[in-house]
Order: structure tokens, then sequence, then C-alpha cells
């Protein structure tokens, strides 16, 4: 059985994971920077590259104790080569290049997107291609037909932010703190979804795309207007993402694709609320819904380890000489 070892460094999680080709996480590890990054209520990507150089090490060799494994057990190195924070994309890269070179195994560079993308199918094996998914993380909001590894289609995109920017802004204008999407969905729990009326950028339209700026606007506004408990407004501003989501969601499931499921992947997809009105959404259309465990969800190595499992499956493998690219549409 291939054994790959995955490597994640592209944004505040450090992680090392082995997966076998047949879906079984033989080990996990995961280090957070989370308490590092809060007193500046965000990523300094200069600090988080350095945290990567001195984590990652360790929590390689951790994961193979915990595998009961050694370097010459495993036969394929998976790292996330982008998108994300440069400093520490290279520093995952170059320390997957080098364990590749030494033990002599071959490299797969992967898409931190296509990880999320393809998690879904280790969490499920008996998902198939194709699938709508939609991709909501810090970073991006995207709906895609995921046809096979290295095979998408994208049918709608964010125009402004993504979808767990906006939680993080709003948690910081409610001043709950970093990371904020955890905390907004806390906060919500104990408020009305209508207390504050709050706009729905682009629902309705023809047009297939994402927009969350005005709705961020409009919740410094009602921040500021002092006429709202905080609990109001988390519970609104969720209300308005998933409306937002589910209505984008909705038009590309009446399109042309015909899919065999509804899957949500990426950090945001670990919002409970979301992942309900999801759930009903996909019911409305008879499929079934798949959506990963919530660490499967934020970042994580098994999800890079699986992308990898799948890309060397269908022959995909990279040269040492792979760059590192802080930007990476799939
Ligand atoms: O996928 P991810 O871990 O990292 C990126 O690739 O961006 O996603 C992180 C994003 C953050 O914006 C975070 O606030 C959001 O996912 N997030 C959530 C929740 N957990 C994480 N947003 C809403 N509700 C949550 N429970
Ligand atoms: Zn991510």
């Amino acid at each position: 059985m291939t054994i790959i070892l995955g490597l994640e460094s592209s944004c505040d999680e450090t992680a090392a994971a082995l997966v076998s080709a047949d879906g079984q996480i033989l080990a996990h590890r995961l280090a957070t920077q989370e308490e590092v990054h809060r007193p500046y209520g965000g990523v300094v990507p200069e600090i988080a590259a350095r945290a990567h150089v001195e984590a990652l090490s360790p929590l390689i060799e951790a994961a193979l104790a915990d595998a009961k494994m050694s370097l010459n057990d495993v036969d394929v190195i998976a790292a996330t080569a982008g998108p994300g924070l440069i400093g520490g994309v290279m520093v995952g890269l170059v320390t997957g290049k080098a364990l590749a070179h030494a033990a002599g195994k071959p490299l797969v560079a992967v898409n931190h997107l296509e990880g999320h993308a393809l998690s879904p199918r280790l969490a499920d094996r008996t998902l198939q291609f194709p699938y709508l998914l939609l991709l909501v993380s810090g970073g991006h909001c995207q709906l895609l037909k995921v046809k096979g590894p290295g095979d998408y289609a994208r049918l709608a995109t964010t125009i402004d932010d993504a979808a767990g920017e906006a939680f993080d802004k709003t948690a910081k204008l409610l001043g709950l703190g970093y990371p904020g999407g955890p905390l907004v969905e806390k906060a919500a729990a104990g408020g009305n979804p209508n207390a504050v009326p709050l706009p729905r950028p682009l629902v309705g339209t023809a047009e297939p795309h994402f927009s969350f700026a005005g709705l961020k606007s409009a919740v410094m506004r009602a921040v500021q207007s002092g006429h709202y408990a905080t609990e109001d407004i988390a519970a609104s501003f969720q209300q308005a993402v998933i409306d937002c989501l589910v209505d984008r969601t909705r038009r590309a499931l009446g399109g042309s694709a015909s899919v065999t499921a509804l899957v949500v992947a990426g950090g945001v997809a670990a919002n409970q609320p979301i992942r309900t009105a999801l759930e009903r959404l996909a019911a409305d259309h008879d499929l079934p819904f798949v959506a990963p465990p919530l660490w499967l969800c934020t970042d994580n190595a098994a999800m890079i380890a699986w992308a990898g499992a799948e890309r060397y499956a269908a022959g995909l493998v990279d040269d040492l000489s792979v760059p590192a690219r802080p930007r990476w549409p799939l």
C-alpha cells in the first residue's frame, strides 16, 4: 500500500500527516500559531514563517513515530506549494524537496485549494466525481465542479472578500478577537438573526459570483450605531452569509452542473449553521451532502497527503525545481 507524507505550512498552521492510498489516516499532527499571532489580531507573515521552521521537523518526526514508521516506509512526499504566505509555503515545500531528494522518493507539489477540494473524498470514500464543491476559507469563496485531481471547472468566485475574511473582520469589529470564525459562530448562537437589517449582496442576480464587502461595511455601521447587542449583530451577520452562500449554491445547482453530491470544504465549512443550511439545500435537490469533519475542514496536512495520493495515482508527480507560488488559482 502506497504511503504518503503530507506537509502543510501555507498560513498559520504547521502540520504533517501520513495517509495511505486507500484513505486511512495513519497519523496527523498539527501545531497552530494562534497564540503567536493573537496580539496582532491577524497572521504576521514573517513571524509565521519562523514559527513553521521551528515546528515542522518535530511534527514530521512525531507523525512518523505515531504511525510507527520511518522515512523509508514512506512512498511519496506531498507538500503544499501555494497559494499562501510565501515564507511559510517555502518552509514546507523546501522541507518536502529535501526529504524527497534525500530518501529518493517522488515529490507531489500540492495546491492548498486542491487539498481542501479533495478532502471530502478522504472523509467519505464513496464520494464520486464530479461533485459540486463550495470552497469557503479565509482566502477563497468559490463554487467548483470537481471532475478529478487537477480537473476543476470554476463556476463562481468572490468579486471582493472571501467568506472567512468577512467572519474575521466582523469578529474584529465586534471586539471578539482572533481567529474570528468560531468566535462569531459562538456569539451568534445567543443572538437574534433578524435583529439587524443587513444586505445580501448579489443574492437573486443572474451572475454566479459572491460578494461580501458590502455586508462588512453594513456590519461596521451597525456596530458604530450603538443600537445593537454584539450577539444580535453576530447572528444577523451569520444569517446574511448563510443566505448568500445558499442562494449562490442553489443557482449553481440549477444550472448545467450535473453532479453526484453537494460538498462543502474549507475553514468556514466548520460552521454548524452553514452546514445545516447547505444540507437542507442538498436535500431539496435530492443530492447527498458531504462535509468533512471539523478538523479536516480547517487547515491540516491529512488533506495535503490525500491530494498527494490522488495526484500520484493519476501519474501527476513534480520535479524538484517546482516553485513555491503565493498565488495559484485552481
Ligand atoms: O481553510 P482555513 O483553515 O485557512 C485558509 O486556507 O484560509 O480557513 C480559515 C478561515 C478563517 O477565516 C476562519 O475564521 C474561518 O475559516 N472559520 C470559520 C469557522 N472556523 C474557521 N468561519 C465560520 N465559522 C467557523 N466555525
Ligand atoms: Zn485552507
